[in-house]
């Protein structure tokens, strides 16, 4: 296939119910016509075949600098989060930028080849060195063309309860970090965990940075910055460049108190990233039974008009020993766990893996199926969202600014026995 794609035609697109053709000029979506029949492929175009096309799959929430160490030097025999802990404490000593930048590229091919353009990964910069953020920097230039990347300044072990972590964080932005994180619920105090948050906005909107905060990632029901984070966004009125991610203390909250809480979140406007593999994987490990989920309230959230999307945190490191880059493999878990497979949900599933990224990294802007827009798309196994849902096929064509990323033949089944069903 050639590697500049000018023409796709019977391709479906999102929320509509006939076949289109979409041109493509100079890397951007020049027309977008509906078709009134099948039209017949020649060696110009590229046959959707009545497949999904739409907007490309966005990973929110991973941590690259972390990917494909599972098992190194020791694997983590508990699966809890305390163990993960140690097993990276074990590993992170290890770290070269060419460990990291290998690691990093192998862990982005993954993502590519399962429909991702758009990342946002965390970086731990509790390191004196900052070599994994240094590294992840020369990465971001080095693939500008074929992805997105966003790098978070995320101080794993506190930003006031580790030495120089203010400074360190300072020196992660200008160094070229896009965004600024945090981890208020890990800080040795309360007082540390609320004085972090305050100081993560001001730091924002004095460098003009995204705020991306790992936000009561713990069962603990008392953990509560995330009502500190939603309230400095609101009064510095930057709620939509502001991301909660896990939230997963709010899955212990009692109702009385997130009906307060979600009024604030209502005001402020902030987005949510839930992880929920991750999330039901390492929470609930000190519950005997009934164990929690440990998933925030995505459900709850996305009805009261709020931006939440998905990511998968880990892919095979020292937390979560699985993971291959799929998301629909994460958006399957997920709306299992959430309760979230009543049919006016599943209808519109994707946007958890797709429109609502691209809010939360801010790309709206250059994203979406639109005339005018760069030709950034991925062709999808299936019609429509349930359909790509319940086949949970392969991603068949991935294509940037016009050029192919990815084509794959979809799967071919060479043997069957066939069941001849007789009246
Ligand atoms: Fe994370």
């Amino acid at each position: 296939m050639e590697n500049n794609v000018k023409k796709i035609i019977n391709a479906r697109l999102r929320g509509r119910d006939q076949l289109f053709s979409l041109q493509i000029k100079d890397g951007f979506f020049s027309q977008i016509n509906s078709q009134s029949e099948h039209l017949d492929a020649d060696a110009h175009c590229y046959d959707a075949s009545g497949n999904l096309c739409c907007a490309p799959f966005v990973e929110p929430h991973i941590h690259l600098d972390a990917a494909l160490t599972a098992g190194e030097p020791n694997w983590n025999m508990s699966g809890t989060l305390f163990e993960g802990i140690e097993r990276w404490a074990e590993r992170k000593p290890l770290l070269t930028a060419e460990d990291v930048k290998s690691r990093a590229l192998k862990t982005i091919e993954l993502l590519v080849a399962n429909g991702v353009q758009y990342i946002r990964t965390h970086v731990d910069v509790t390191d004196p060195q900052l070599i994994a953020l240094k590294a992840m920097v020369e990465i971001k230039e080095q693939i500008k063309d074929q992805v997105h990347l966003q790098i978070v300044a995320f101080p794993q072990e506190g930003i006031w309860s580790y030495p120089n972590g203010r400074e360190l964080m300072e020196q992660a932005i200008s160094l070229g970090a896009d965004v600024i994180g945090g981890i208020p619920h890990f800080e040795f105090t309360r007082e540390y965990g609320v004085e972090s948050m305050r100081w993560v906005i001001e730091l924002a909107k004095k460098t003009g940075k995204l705020v991306d905060v790992h936000c009561d990632e713990i069962d603990d029901d008392a953990a509560r910055f995330l009502e500190v984070l939603a309230t400095a966004a609101l009064e510095a009125d930057m709620g939509a460049k502001v991301t909660a991610s896990h939230t997963t203390a709010m899955h212990s909250y009692n109702n009385a108190y997130c009906a307060k809480l979600f009024r604030l979140l209502k005001m402020s406007k902030i987005n949510f990233v839930s992880c929920p593999t991750e999330s039901i994987h390492l929470q609930g490990r000190f519950d005997t039974y009934p164990k929690r989920r440990g998933i925030t309230r995505v459900k709850e959230l996305r009805e009261a008009g709020l931006t939440v999307c998905f990511g998968q945190d880990s892919i095979q490191d020292p937390w979560y020993t699985l993971g291959n880059g799929k998301l629909l493999r994460v958006l399957d878990s997920g709306i299992h766990s959430c309760h979230m497979m009543g049919y006016s949900e599943l209808k519109n599933c994707l946007d958890l893996i797709t429109d609502n990224g691209a809010k939360t990294l801010q790309v709206e802007q250059e994203y979406g199926i639109e005339l005018g827009k760069p030709a950034n798309f991925i062709i999808l196994e299936g019609a429509n969202d349930v359909e790509v849902l319940q086949k949970q096929g392969e991603v068949l064509l991935s294509v940037r600014n016009g050029k192919v990323l990815l084509a794959r033949k979809p799967c071919e089944v060479i043997t069957c026995t066939q069941f001849n069903i007789k009246g």
